[in-house]
């Protein structure tokens, strides 16, 4: 999760360990193959572990600037007795990260955990680490220095209060006395990394070793019985939805899911802690937005991550090539990756255009498509209210994945909101369950009308956007 861009670029470097150092994301080889084919047998019926099971529901709600939608976040509640929290679900990231009592920068956060008012509490395993998430592209606030925080690996319970309650006890999550300006300008109090895999690390630079420890996720998933292994996301309408253990099938047709479901990259989802999955092609309308017409077809990877609030390409160049074709109006904003045009121009493709993604690979790839209207992010700076900032962001660095070299995209939630996602981290696959009508598909986003003629881009928006 890169926080708005910060946080779509620290997702990324999961996959490529690239744009976004750290000391977390970058996996020394020992640790890498520790990670292989590790995914231990889950309690439960084998029964609901099936998709279209029904599990426990986390309202979530939207944080929107200028009428994007940047991020979700849900309340969960940590120690005993408990204290609830606003964290985003990020799907790019591993960790659950929550600031604590004594952090003198985390301005925008409404809820700090009190170790001390805590009996469940633990210190640790005590390791202090230093996150950082990378910089690409601008973002609503307008800094170019690195974004971090500081925390420490302890110990508590955390718990969904939401009807029936999930509790995991003794989960290790990293409390943080330090947020930069980006981490703590936004109003969640934390993230929730919701990565596939169960086990989870914490580098110990002191010994160059690693600690492992159980993700928050399946820790719930294996202490609440009952509960299937897979989340679903329902991000679109105005009642987004995290389904744990389980999905809402009041919310997609489940009958559909199955032949839209595809195959992560095991290997490399399993390794790197991300839900990454063969990229075959970028189409636009009836034909291919990738102009290489003599082989559409790609060997690229794509992180899907509900922290991003973008499409981040692999490269500069990938991104000069999808806005040639597009524009030649739309052009790069700034160094950081952001890249954008006249508004009129950027709302004329958001909303006449159809940009899709073939994700998976062989048999099982499945063509999605970006949300109408999602193409403007909106004014990319107040102080040029005719610019308006486009849904593509290029990367610092060219980001591969670290196995084949191939080269690694993040499809984020302007893709993922158009449809029910399903995640299942024992079989490996994610689904993308068509929305049943009066869900919101077709009806918010259809006529693209939050971006007619630079109305509803809000004032105070500040440059660019951020994506987890
Ligand atoms: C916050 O408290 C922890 C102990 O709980 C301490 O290790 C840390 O240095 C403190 N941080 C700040 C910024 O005071
Ligand atoms: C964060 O941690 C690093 C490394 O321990 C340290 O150099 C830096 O001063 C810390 N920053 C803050 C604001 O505490
Ligand atoms: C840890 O590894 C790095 C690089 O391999 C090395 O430079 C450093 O001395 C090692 N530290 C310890 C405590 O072994
Ligand atoms: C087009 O794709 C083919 C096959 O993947 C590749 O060999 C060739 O270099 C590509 N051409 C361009 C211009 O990218």
């Amino acid at each position: 999760m890169k926080r708005l861009l910060c946080l779509a670029a620290s997702a990324a470097s999961h996959v490529t360990a690239g744009s976004a150092s750290s000391s977390i994301h970058r996996r020394e080889p020992y640790e890498v193959f520790k990670f292989l084919g590790r995914i231990p047998g889950l309690g439960g019926n084998e029964a609901q572990q099936q998709i279209g099971s029904s599990g426990v529901n986390i309202p979530l709600e939207v944080w929107r600037k200028g009428g994007t939608d940047l991020q979700w976040a849900g309340e969960i509640t940590v120690g005993t007795p408990p204290r609830s929290f606003k964290v985003i679900f990020d799907t790019g990231s591993p960790y659950l990260l929550l600031p604590q009592n004594n952090c003198t920068t985390c301005s925008a956060q409404k809820s700090l955990f009190n170790p001390s008012l805590s009996s469940t509490f633990s210190p640790t395993p005590g390791l202090s680490l230093q996150l950082f998430f990378g910089t690409a592209g601008g973002g609503t606030v307008p800094t170019n220095i690195f974004q971090g925080a500081n925390c420490t690996a302890v110990t508590d319970t955390v718990s969904v209060s939401s009807p029936p309650p999930i509790t995991g006890t003794s989960q290790q999550f990293l409390l943080c006395d330090y947020y930069s300006s980006g981490l703590a300008a936004q109003p969640a109090d934390g993230i929730f990394g919701l990565a596939p895999t169960p086990t989870g690390l914490w580098p110990d630079l002191a010994t160059n070793t690693t600690l492992e420890f159980e993700t928050a996720y399946w820790n719930w998933i294996t202490k609440n019985d009952g509960l299937g292994p897979e989340f679903g996301f329902y991000l679109g309408g105005d009642r987004p939805q995290l389904t744990i253990g389980g999905t809402d099938t009041n919310l997609y047709y489940t009958s559909k899911l199955r032949s839209r479901t595809i195959s992560l990259d095991v290997q490399l989802s399993t390794m790197r802690s991300g839900w990454v999955a063969g990229l075959r092609s970028v189409g636009l309308g009836n034909g291919f937005l990738l102009s290489n017409t003599s082989s559409p077809v790609l060997d690229d990877v794509a992180l899907l991550d509900t922290g991003s609030a973008i499409i981040l390409t692999p490269d500069f160049a990938t991104a000069a090539e999808v806005y040639n074709i597009l524009s030649p109006q739309i052009g790069p904003l700034d160094d950081l990756g952001s890249w954008g045009g006249p508004c009129e121009v950027v709302d004329n493709i958001a909303t006449t255009q159809e940009i899709s993604f073939t994700v998976g690979t062989g048999e099982r790839a499945v063509e999605v498509g970006l949300v109408k209207g999602a193409f403007n992010l909106g004014v990319f700076d107040e102080r040029r209210p005719g610019i308006c900032q486009a849904v593509f962001v290029s990367p610092v660095e060219t980001a591969r994945e670290p196995i084949k070299g191939r080269l690694a995209w993040v499809l984020g939630t302007p893709v993922l909101k158009g449809y029910y996602t399903v995640w299942d981290g024992k079989a490996m696959e994610v689904g993308f369950g068509e929305l049943r009508s009066g869900t919101g598909k077709g009806r918010k986003y259809a006529k693209g009308k939050r971006h007619g003629k630079g109305k509803g881009w809000g004032k105070g928006r500040g440059r660019g956007v951020w994506g987890l």
